[in-house]
Protein backbone atom coordinates (compact mmCIF):
# COMPACT_ATOMS: atom_id res chain seq x y z
CA UNK A 1 0.00 0.00 0.00
CA UNK A 2 1.31 3.30 -1.00
CA UNK A 3 0.02 6.61 0.55
CA UNK A 4 -0.10 9.84 -1.27
CA UNK A 5 -1.41 13.10 0.89
CA UNK A 6 -2.24 16.03 -1.93
CA UNK A 7 -2.34 19.31 0.09
CA UNK A 8 -3.86 22.39 -1.50
CA UNK A 9 -5.37 26.04 -1.08
CA UNK A 10 -8.33 27.00 -2.67
CA UNK A 11 -9.85 30.65 -2.03
CA UNK A 12 -12.72 29.87 -4.61
CA UNK A 13 -12.95 26.71 -5.22
CA UNK A 14 -11.03 26.24 -8.80
CA UNK A 15 -7.73 25.03 -7.21
CA UNK A 16 -9.85 22.13 -5.21
CA UNK A 17 -11.62 21.06 -8.51
CA UNK A 18 -7.89 20.64 -9.84
CA UNK A 19 -7.16 18.96 -6.77
CA UNK A 20 -10.13 16.65 -6.62
CA UNK A 21 -9.02 15.60 -10.23
CA UNK A 22 -5.19 14.79 -9.29
CA UNK A 23 -7.03 12.59 -6.65
CA UNK A 24 -8.88 10.64 -9.78
CA UNK A 25 -5.57 9.74 -11.34
CA UNK A 26 -3.48 8.69 -8.37
CA UNK A 27 -6.98 6.49 -7.27
CA UNK A 28 -6.46 4.84 -10.59
CA UNK A 29 -3.88 3.01 -9.13
CA UNK A 30 -4.33 -0.05 -7.29
CA UNK A 31 -3.33 -0.08 -3.42
CA UNK A 32 -2.94 3.17 -2.61
CA UNK A 33 -4.46 5.55 -0.21
CA UNK A 34 -5.44 9.26 -1.41
CA UNK A 35 -6.04 11.97 0.99
CA UNK A 36 -7.18 15.57 0.54
CA UNK A 37 -5.87 18.02 3.36
CA UNK A 38 -6.94 21.67 2.89
CA UNK A 39 -4.06 24.19 4.29
CA UNK A 40 -5.72 24.79 7.12
CA UNK A 41 -5.68 21.02 8.06
CA UNK A 42 -2.47 20.59 7.40
CA UNK A 43 -0.98 23.61 9.66
CA UNK A 44 -3.05 22.13 12.24
CA UNK A 45 -1.43 18.68 11.89
CA UNK A 46 1.90 18.85 10.35
CA UNK A 47 2.87 15.54 11.79
CA UNK A 48 0.54 13.82 9.44
CA UNK A 49 2.72 13.47 6.23
CA UNK A 50 5.60 12.26 8.60
CA UNK A 51 4.19 8.28 7.39
CA UNK A 52 3.17 9.38 3.87
CA UNK A 53 4.68 8.25 0.58
CA UNK A 54 3.79 11.17 -1.37
CA UNK A 55 3.07 14.68 -1.13
CA UNK A 56 1.42 16.63 -3.87
CA UNK A 57 1.69 20.37 -3.65
CA UNK A 58 -1.77 22.71 -5.05
CA UNK A 59 -2.14 26.46 -4.92
CA UNK A 60 -3.61 29.02 -6.92
CA UNK A 61 -1.65 31.83 -8.32
CA UNK A 62 -2.29 34.78 -6.57
CA UNK A 63 0.19 37.44 -7.63
CA UNK A 64 2.27 36.33 -9.08
CA UNK A 65 3.42 33.17 -6.81
CA UNK A 66 2.12 30.91 -4.31
CA UNK A 67 -1.24 32.34 -2.11
CA UNK A 68 -0.57 33.35 1.42
CA UNK A 69 -2.60 29.95 2.86
CA UNK A 70 0.12 28.33 1.07
CA UNK A 71 2.70 30.24 2.12
CA UNK A 72 1.67 29.95 5.66
CA UNK A 73 1.87 26.15 5.31
CA UNK A 74 4.75 26.03 4.17
CA UNK A 75 6.49 27.89 6.97
CA UNK A 76 4.12 25.97 9.14
CA UNK A 77 6.56 22.66 8.00
CA UNK A 78 9.42 23.93 9.16
CA UNK A 79 9.65 21.26 12.03
CA UNK A 80 9.56 18.84 9.66
CA UNK A 81 12.52 20.22 7.39
CA UNK A 82 14.08 20.47 11.01
CA UNK A 83 14.20 16.72 11.33
CA UNK A 84 14.30 15.82 7.93
CA UNK A 85 10.94 13.81 8.39
CA UNK A 86 10.14 14.52 4.42
CA UNK A 87 13.55 13.32 2.96
CA UNK A 88 13.32 11.01 0.08
CA UNK A 89 9.40 11.20 -0.26
CA UNK A 90 7.72 12.04 -4.00
CA UNK A 91 6.57 15.24 -4.42
CA UNK A 92 4.70 16.57 -7.47
CA UNK A 93 2.55 20.18 -7.65
CA UNK A 94 -0.12 21.91 -9.89
CA UNK A 95 -1.53 25.41 -10.00
CA UNK A 96 -3.91 27.10 -11.34
CA UNK A 97 -4.20 31.28 -12.15
CA UNK A 98 -6.93 33.10 -14.60
CA UNK A 99 -4.88 34.24 -17.01
CA UNK A 100 -3.11 31.64 -19.51
CA UNK A 101 0.14 32.49 -18.03
CA UNK A 102 -0.62 34.51 -14.82
CA UNK A 103 3.16 34.05 -13.45
CA UNK A 104 2.22 30.00 -12.81
CA UNK A 105 5.87 28.83 -13.85
CA UNK A 106 7.02 30.66 -10.35
CA UNK A 107 4.21 29.00 -8.52
CA UNK A 108 5.54 25.76 -9.28
CA UNK A 109 9.25 27.00 -9.40
CA UNK A 110 8.51 28.00 -5.67
CA UNK A 111 7.13 24.83 -4.76
CA UNK A 112 9.98 22.91 -6.22
CA UNK A 113 12.63 24.87 -4.16
CA UNK A 114 10.04 23.83 -0.75
CA UNK A 115 10.55 20.66 -1.98
CA UNK A 116 14.37 20.67 -2.17
CA UNK A 117 14.15 22.55 1.39
CA UNK A 118 12.67 19.09 2.70
CA UNK A 119 15.39 16.92 0.63
CA UNK A 120 12.36 15.52 -1.59
CA UNK A 121 12.08 13.94 -4.94
CA UNK A 122 10.48 16.14 -7.48
CA UNK A 123 8.08 14.67 -10.01
CA UNK A 124 6.94 16.43 -13.24
CA UNK A 125 4.26 16.31 -15.73
CA UNK A 126 5.42 13.82 -18.81
CA UNK A 127 2.69 14.81 -21.67
CA UNK A 128 3.71 16.78 -24.09
CA UNK A 129 1.74 19.89 -24.89
CA UNK A 130 -1.29 19.25 -26.76
CA UNK A 131 -1.27 15.64 -26.85
CA UNK A 132 -3.23 13.64 -28.57
CA UNK A 133 -3.59 15.98 -31.24
CA UNK A 134 -1.10 18.20 -31.13
CA UNK A 135 -2.54 21.16 -30.47
CA UNK A 136 -1.29 23.00 -27.97
CA UNK A 137 -4.15 25.75 -26.33
CA UNK A 138 -7.01 24.06 -27.09
CA UNK A 139 -9.50 23.46 -24.16
CA UNK A 140 -9.62 20.12 -24.49
CA UNK A 141 -6.01 19.64 -25.01
CA UNK A 142 -4.08 17.45 -22.34
CA UNK A 143 -1.20 19.89 -21.14
CA UNK A 144 -2.33 22.71 -23.44
CA UNK A 145 -0.16 25.38 -21.49
CA UNK A 146 2.74 22.97 -21.64
CA UNK A 147 4.47 22.69 -18.11
CA UNK A 148 7.52 20.13 -17.35
CA UNK A 149 7.54 21.05 -14.05
CA UNK A 150 4.13 20.14 -13.12
CA UNK A 151 0.59 20.55 -13.89
CA UNK A 152 -1.35 24.08 -15.01
CA UNK A 153 -4.54 24.90 -15.35
CA UNK A 154 -6.51 28.21 -16.02
CA UNK A 155 -9.81 29.25 -14.86
CA UNK A 156 -12.02 32.05 -13.49
CA UNK A 157 -15.74 32.50 -12.79
CA UNK A 158 -17.92 33.13 -15.50
CA UNK A 159 -21.12 33.62 -13.61
CA UNK A 160 -21.91 32.50 -9.98
CA UNK A 161 -22.34 29.41 -11.25
CA UNK A 162 -19.88 28.77 -14.48
CA UNK A 163 -16.10 28.63 -14.70
CA UNK A 164 -13.80 28.59 -17.02
CA UNK A 165 -12.52 25.01 -15.72
CA UNK A 166 -11.12 23.30 -18.92
CA UNK A 167 -11.44 19.31 -19.58
CA UNK A 168 -7.72 19.22 -20.66
CA UNK A 169 -6.45 21.07 -17.58
CA UNK A 170 -8.42 18.85 -15.42
CA UNK A 171 -7.66 16.15 -17.00
CA UNK A 172 -3.63 17.10 -17.04
CA UNK A 173 -4.30 16.92 -13.26
CA UNK A 174 -5.29 13.39 -13.40
CA UNK A 175 -2.82 12.87 -15.31
CA UNK A 176 -0.02 14.25 -12.88
CA UNK A 177 -2.04 11.81 -9.96
CA UNK A 178 -1.78 9.28 -11.45
CA UNK A 179 1.77 9.49 -12.77
CA UNK A 180 3.29 10.17 -8.74
CA UNK A 181 1.22 7.57 -8.08
CA UNK A 182 3.05 4.77 -9.84
CA UNK A 183 6.77 6.48 -9.76
CA UNK A 184 5.98 6.37 -5.88
CA UNK A 185 5.02 2.47 -6.33
CA UNK A 186 8.57 1.82 -7.81
CA UNK A 187 10.46 3.51 -6.16
CA UNK A 188 9.28 1.86 -3.30
CA UNK A 189 9.16 -1.55 -4.81
C1 LIG B 1 -5.54 37.69 -4.49
C2 LIG B 1 -5.59 37.17 -5.89
C3 LIG B 1 -4.46 37.26 -6.67
C4 LIG B 1 -4.46 36.75 -7.97
N1 LIG B 1 -3.32 36.80 -8.70
C5 LIG B 1 -3.29 36.25 -9.94
C6 LIG B 1 -2.09 36.24 -10.69
O1 LIG B 1 -1.02 36.67 -10.25
N2 LIG B 1 -2.13 35.71 -11.94
C7 LIG B 1 -3.29 35.24 -12.49
O2 LIG B 1 -3.29 34.82 -13.63
N3 LIG B 1 -4.44 35.18 -11.76
C8 LIG B 1 -4.46 35.68 -10.51
N4 LIG B 1 -5.60 35.62 -9.77
C9 LIG B 1 -6.76 34.87 -10.29
C10 LIG B 1 -6.81 33.47 -9.69
O3 LIG B 1 -5.57 32.80 -9.88
C11 LIG B 1 -7.91 32.65 -10.34
O4 LIG B 1 -9.16 33.29 -10.16
C12 LIG B 1 -7.97 31.25 -9.78
O5 LIG B 1 -8.91 30.50 -10.54
C13 LIG B 1 -8.35 31.22 -8.32
O6 LIG B 1 -8.24 29.90 -7.83
P1 LIG B 1 -9.00 29.43 -6.52
O7 LIG B 1 -10.48 29.45 -6.84
O8 LIG B 1 -8.53 28.06 -6.26
O9 LIG B 1 -8.64 30.42 -5.45
C14 LIG B 1 -5.64 36.14 -8.50
C15 LIG B 1 -6.78 36.07 -7.70
C16 LIG B 1 -6.76 36.56 -6.41
C17 LIG B 1 -8.00 36.43 -5.55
Amino acid sequence: MITIKIIYHSGYNHTKKQAEHVKIGADKVDNTKVDLVTTEEAIKDIDQFANVDAIIFGSPTYMGSVSADFKQFMDASSSAWFNRSWKDKIAAGFTNSGSMSGEKMNTLNTFIAFAMQHAMIWVGQAELDGSPKEEPGKPDAINRIGSALGAMAQSIQLSPDQTSASSGDLKTAEILGQRVANITKKFKS
